[in-house]
């Protein structure tokens, strides 16, 4: 495949545990492009999209919508199509018709049928599958991993199994009676040798996904084939991550992870298109860390800084509510992220959040059993026994956004004070990655671009 000057697949990819700002930096990216592809995941995320007055949350629908461009969800992704029913009902009120010339859902798209979120729920309850790493791990009321339990792990394990549905089996109604029936049979047993099970009978649920079926059928395309083709034949491809690098089923901080390949690689096989067809991958990066869940947290904050990232950044989970934990930046977390990405930059959000702190932390290295390291640790043990070495920068108070906001459009990141520049040329070194905006708020244009 060769691709044409003008044509670029560009990978949107979150670099901590997720929520960096994904969702505002693709619809700004949108209007430059003419497709918008989602490639794993599925209505575990929460993609907020603040513009013209209104705000938008978005799960499994990617954030090209709201720009009105063509969306794909690829075969990579994970669809419940109850919770998608609900999310395009919800984007209608909003006044974003969602139709098959908007949509395409690739016919190999995994479903998420009733047994996954229960058996998800079953598992957080069940506790101590992962012994000693969970035990020292901060169970929080949510359960082991602090999953969403939307049944996503489950989804993605029946996929691997080969035992899984696909859209194409959902809008067979043939292919969905023979499936619905024979798995039901079996993952009662599961549910039940785990102490719980499904209230609902099989011929409801072949009756509502077959309904559910013929509402989606018309949205079926081979999103891979459409991808592919779109970045060769010249087309702008924005490729939007979900979840972050370290929730990466393979390179995250397993246990503590989502089950699927949340990095830049990731895109190629969610979607199905052919490693040149990405590119261009641009990390997304808070300019703190936050997490959702259980799991190793070197930086977290318990005191009044932890409060304030999480008040004054609003941080409660857009898809399931909890709090998410807060802490400081940790520069050994974007420079394996970088690492794995092959970032071509980075866009560095919510740094309006720090205005007001005295001075500022970034993790430079870790302490890990008296030894210093550079590298954030590779196993869960270490990491949750990871002592912070900081670097300590000059903060910023009262600062005026809108303005710097403004005069961004002439001067770039000179309309940023000077300590809050340090700050990012400070990120820039310890990534090794450029920044390439700074984001100072939620709305669509509380940003800045660097002037090249
Ligand atoms: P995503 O999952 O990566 O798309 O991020 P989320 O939407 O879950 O969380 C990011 C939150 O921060 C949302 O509520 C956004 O509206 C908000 N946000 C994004 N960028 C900024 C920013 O620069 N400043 C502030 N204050 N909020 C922002
Ligand atoms: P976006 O796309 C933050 C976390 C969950 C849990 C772990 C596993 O909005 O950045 P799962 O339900 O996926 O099996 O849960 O992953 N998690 C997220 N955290 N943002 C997300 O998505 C997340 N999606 C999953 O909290 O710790
Ligand atoms: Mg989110």
């Amino acid at each position: 495949m060769t691709i044409s000057k003008k044509g670029f697949g560009l990978a949107v990819i979150g670099s901590q545990w997720g929520d960096e700002g994904k969702g505002k930096i693709v619809h700004t990216l949108a209007e430059q492009s003419d497709l918008v592809v989602r490639f794993q995941g599925g209505h575990n995320a929460g993609h907020t999209v603040v513009t013209d007055g209104r705000k938008f949350k978005l799960h499994l629908v990617p954030s090209g919508v709201i720009a009105g461009k063509r969306s794909l969800i690829g075969a990579g992704v994970v669809i419940d199509p109850r919770a998608l029913k609900r999310e395009i009902e919800e984007l209608a009120a909003n006044g974003i018709r969602i139709t098959p010339r908007v949509l395409g859902i690739d016919y190999r798209a995994s479903i998420i049928m009733p047994w996954h979120p229960a058996l998800d729920e079953a598992r957080e309850k069940r506790g101590a599958m992962f012994g000693a790493a969970v035990a020292a791990a901060k169970k929080s009321a949510a359960g082991v991993i602090g999953t969403t339990k939307r049944g996503i792990g489950p989804a993605y394990e029946d996929r691997a199994a080969r035992v899984g549905l696909v859209f194409a089996d959902l809008i067979d109604a043939t292919t969905l009676r023979e499936k619905v029936f024979a798995l039901h049979h079996y993952e009662q047993r599961v549910l039940h040798s785990l102490h719980c099970g499904l209230a609902e009978s099989p011929e409801r649920i072949y009756a509502e996904y077959a309904t559910l079926g013929r509402e989606f059928a018309l949205f079926a395309c081979d999103a891979a084939s459409e991808a592919s083709d779109a970045v060769s034949g010249g087309a702008r491809v924005l490729f939007e991550g979900a979840q972050g690098t370290f929730l990466d089923v393979s390179f995250g901080t397993y246990p503590f992870v989502t089950s699927s390949n949340t990095i830049a690689g990731g895109a190629c096989v969610g979607a199905g298109v052919p490693p040149r067809a990405i590119t261009r991958v641009e990390g997304v990066a808070k300019a703190y860390t936050t997490r959702v869940g259980n799991g190793p947290f070197p930086t977290e904050l318990f005191d009044a800084i932890g409060r304030h990232l999480q008040e004054k950044g609003a941080e409660i989970g857009t898809s399931t509510g909890r709090r998410r934990r807060c802490g400081w930046l940790d520069a050994t977390m974007l420079r394996r992220a970088h690492q794995l990405n092959g970032f071509d930059g980075l866009h560095l959000t919510k740094l309006d959040v720090l205005d007001g702190l005295r001075e500022l932390k970034i993790a430079v290295a870790h302490e890990v059993h008296g030894k210093q390291v550079r590298e954030f640790p590779i196993g869960v043990r270490d990491a949750l026994r990871a002592r912070p070495v900081y670097e300590t920068l000059r903060g910023f108070a009262n600062v005026d956004w809108k303005k710097v906001v403004r005069e961004g459009k002439k001067k770039g990141f000179g309309a940023l004070p000077s300590e809050a520049l340090a700050y990012v040329r400070r990120i820039e070194a310890l990534a090794g990655v450029p920044v390439i905006s700074v984001s100072v708020g939620p709305r669509r244009e509380d940003i800045v671009f660097a002037k090249n």
